[in-house]
């Protein structure tokens, strides 16, 4: 028998994996008799909760009607929006509102016609109407804020920063006949050892995989870990092609991943060539304002036919006061890098953003296994269809995240006998003296992915991909079974697994339709479905 080196075993009832808008909701609206533990890989604000900057989609606007939100989101959606879940979404927006309200968020107000204070709400693509509350540019700051305040009051809940959970871990492993998920193994990167977290109840609130892109404006954490842990534990997953491209992340050399916000189009920035042509107007009756995807499509597709590295963004027509007053966080970043927001245009290219797709989800966030739910960017719940709406993400996190929280109180604990869950083994690796490996495929995997997996694809490139990230896997998991886990590994043999997802449900889809563009099926299929993939463990009564 192989000695085990191992690190510590923890017991809670209730393991939270991600500490963003989704993870902290849901600690935050479980029993106070739940014991809770959440892990994070750096800190809690280490996600894209922490970045959000236009705000969150919701109806308070006495012009605005749930309807009209409804029906704005099932067109950005392009026809594979579930309609149950969008009326569910966005009926608890206002309620969602109060609850931040409650929990001390300010959001931005403005005086009406009639004297009375409201709040102001700014605009963005596809929305029909004024309809996103934000505190100023800096909205998720506010939300991480006011969320991590409440949860640091909340005793019952430990946060483990520096956490990294490597894979959930299931009943059956252990030779029982059900299927339940009973905790999951992490990194400890202050020890450098692997804790066993055994809960009776286990949610993925990991984000977002945008990371597996060279270019992104996510934060280092979107990679995809809660989309390949749910897989390789028997998950199915649904619609991973459909990968959003913001239109505008700023284009200079050492701005990593600095996103100027959709709202900046809403308040009237045009987009221009390097020459002051305006262009979107070729393209779409709403221009600037016009969904996601065809924005970035149309830079994407001006960048190729002129030749230029990047387009401009420009709102300098707008009163330097007024700018300085809504995009604060936007204007002294750009004014860092030189770049006068007032006078000068800013240089932008889109990047990739949010996923859309993820691991299939009930409207509780139950997944295929019992006891493992999933909630927030990581989940699929039908409700983005092929293109997410402007400011819904947010949204979605919170609404999903306190119906798992009621549903995960109501159930009894599982009687499983977990006490034989073996400590993580290490007696068979070693450290690795060779990280050239693992920094060489990263770069290798998201170059690859942004350049034939990105913004428009085609078969050939796609099948170009397929290859290549399969020679990766064979080397990534010849080194996951020779060496000692680390942080890159762990996020690169995530990464390479959401990667194979992304290229075969794009693979699959002989359509274009939404932000999946594909030059060989330019056109959309008269009837089109969720693109679901299983895994080869994943059992239908499980
Ligand atoms: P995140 O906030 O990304 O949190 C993920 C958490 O999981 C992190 O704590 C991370 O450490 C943890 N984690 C991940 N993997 C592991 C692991 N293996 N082990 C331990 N912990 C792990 N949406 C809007 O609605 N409105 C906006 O204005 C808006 N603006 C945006 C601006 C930017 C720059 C970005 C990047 C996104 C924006 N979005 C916006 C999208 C939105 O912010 C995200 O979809 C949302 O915040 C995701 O929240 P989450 O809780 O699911 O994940
Ligand atoms: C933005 O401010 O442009 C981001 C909004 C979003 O991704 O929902």
């Amino acid at each position: 028998m192989p000695k085990s080196i191992s690190g510590t075993r923890h017991k809670m009832d209730v393991l939270i994996i991600g500490s963003g808008a989704a993870g902290m909701t849901l600690a935050l609206n479980l029993p106070d008799t739940s014991n809770i533990a959440m892990l994070c890989k750096q800190d809690p604000n280490d996600g894209s909760t922490y970045y959000a900057q236009g705000g969150m989609a919701a109806v308070l606007d006495e012009y605005d009607s749930t309807d009209s939100h409804i029906e704005d989101t099932l067109k950005a959606g392009a026809g594979l929006c579930h309609r149950d879940v969008v009326k569910h979404v966005v009926e608890q927006s206002p309620d969602i509102i109060d609850w931040l309200v409650t929990m001390g968020a300010s959001f931005d107000r403005r005086v009406s016609s009639s004297g009375r204070s409201e709040f102001h709400l700014t605009q963005e693509g596809g929305h029909s109407h004024r309809r996103v509350i934000h505190a100023k540019d800096a909205t998720g700051r506010e939300i991480s804020h006011r969320l991590g305040t409440a949860l640091s009051k909340q005793s019952n809940c430990k946060i483990y920063t520096q956490h990294i959970a490597i894979d959930v871990l299931t009943s059956d492993t252990l030779g029982g006949a059900s299927k339940h998920c009973i905790g999951a193994y992490a990194l400890n990167l202050e020890t450098g050892k692997v804790d066993l977290f055994q809960a009776d109840c286990v949610v993925l609130a990991t984000g977002g995989a945008s990371k597996v892109y060279l270019y992104t404006s996510n934060p280092d954490t979107a990679s995809g870990d809660g989309i390949a842990m749910a897989w390789r534990a028997g998950c199915r997953v649904a619609n991973l092609e459909f990968n959003q491209f913001h239109p505008t992340c700023l284009y200079h050399p050492t701005a990593r991943s600095f996103l100027i916000s959709e709202a900046l189009r809403g308040e009237g920035a045009r987009l221009r060539l390097p020459d002051g042509t305006l262009f979107m107007h070729n393209f779409h009756a709403e221009a600037e304002m016009a969904p996601r995807d065809i924005v970035a499509r149309a830079i994407d597709h001006e960048m190729k036919r002129v030749g230029c590295d990047f387009v401009l963004l420009d709102i300098s027509h707008k009163p330097a006061t007024f700018i300085r007053k809504h995009f604060p966080n936007i204007y002294n970043k750009c004014l860092e890098f030189g770049i006068d927001i007032n006078e000068d245009p800013i240089p932008i290219v889109p990047a990739a953003h949010y996923t859309c797709g993820g691991v299939i989800t009930d409207i509780n966030g139950r997944t295929d296994i019992k006891g493992l739910y999933a909630v927030g960017e990581t989940s699929f719940t039908g409700l983005h269809g092929a293109n997410r709406m402007a400011s819904n993400s947010l949204l979605e996190c919170m609404v999903f995240a306190r119906s798992a929280a009621a549903d995960i109180a109501a159930q009894t604990t599982p009687s499983i006998n977990t006490s034989s869950i073996p400590s993580w083994d290490e007696s068979q690796v070693t450290a690795s003296q060779e990280d050239v490996i693992l920094s060489h495929n990263w770069e290798e995997l998201r170059r690859l992915m942004w350049d034939y997996v990105g913004i428009v694809r085609s078969n050939r490139r796609l099948q170009r991909a397929k290859r290549r990230i399969h020679l990766l896997q064979q080397e990534i998991s010849d080194y996951y079974g020779h060496f000692s886990v680390n942080s890159d590994l762990i996020e690169l043999r995530n990464l390479t697994q959401v990667a194979e997802l992304i290229v075969n449900s794009a693979l699959a889809r002989h359509e274009s339709r939404g932000l999946h563009f594909n030059q060989d099926y330019p056109h959309l299929a008269p009837d089109s479905e969720d693109t679901i993939l299983e895994p080869l463990n994943y059992q239908c009564d499980q």
